[in-house]
């Protein structure tokens, strides 16, 4: 199960994105938004980082007009690694170095197929682990710190 959520600025790339989750034959849950009309982008990249932290679904996407914004909400959920991707070379390394559970993308970036392409190579690639694991448990332990504090 997949999460996906956009704001206004990526709503027109979530419809494009949930065809390929309709093609592959994927289950998803959509957080909205449902329409072109103004909404806060955090709303959304937390409705999605929430799901996948909670392990209602095992990974998400988030789109908002750049996917600056709302990749940095959803890194604010404990658990998050959200990547923000622009081409083949970061959707692929999103996932085998960085095992990013949530893919951001910028729907006044790219076009709907670069979107489509980019969704469906971070999940086709598989996680490396290795000498990276290392480096997420730093990322994971820098959480706990703040917790601690
Ligand atoms: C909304 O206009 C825009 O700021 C938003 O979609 C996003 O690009 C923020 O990072």
């Amino acid at each position: 199960m997949l999460a996906i959520g956009s704001d206004h600025g990526g709503y027109e790339l979530k419809c494009a994105i949930i065809e390929l989750f309709q093609e592959r034959k994927i289950d998803y849950v959509d957080f909205g938004t449902n329409g072109p009309d103004s909404v806060d982008y955090p709303d959304f990249g937390a409705k999605v980082a929430k799901a996948v932290a909670a392990g209602d679904a095992d990974a998400g996407v988030v789109i908002c007009g750049t996917g600056i914004g709302i990749s940095i909400a959803a890194n604010k959920v404990q658990g998050i690694r959200a990547a923000l991707v622009h081409d083949e070379f970061t959707a692929q390394m999103a996932k085998e170095h960085n095992n990013a559970n949530i893919l951001a993308m910028g729907g006044r970036v790219l076009s709907p197929e670069t979107g489509k392409r980019l969704v469906g190579i971070w999940l086709d690639t598989e996680y490396e682990g290795g000498r990276h694991q290392k480096r997420l448990d730093k990322i994971s332990a820098i959480e706990q710190e703040q917790i601690k504090e």
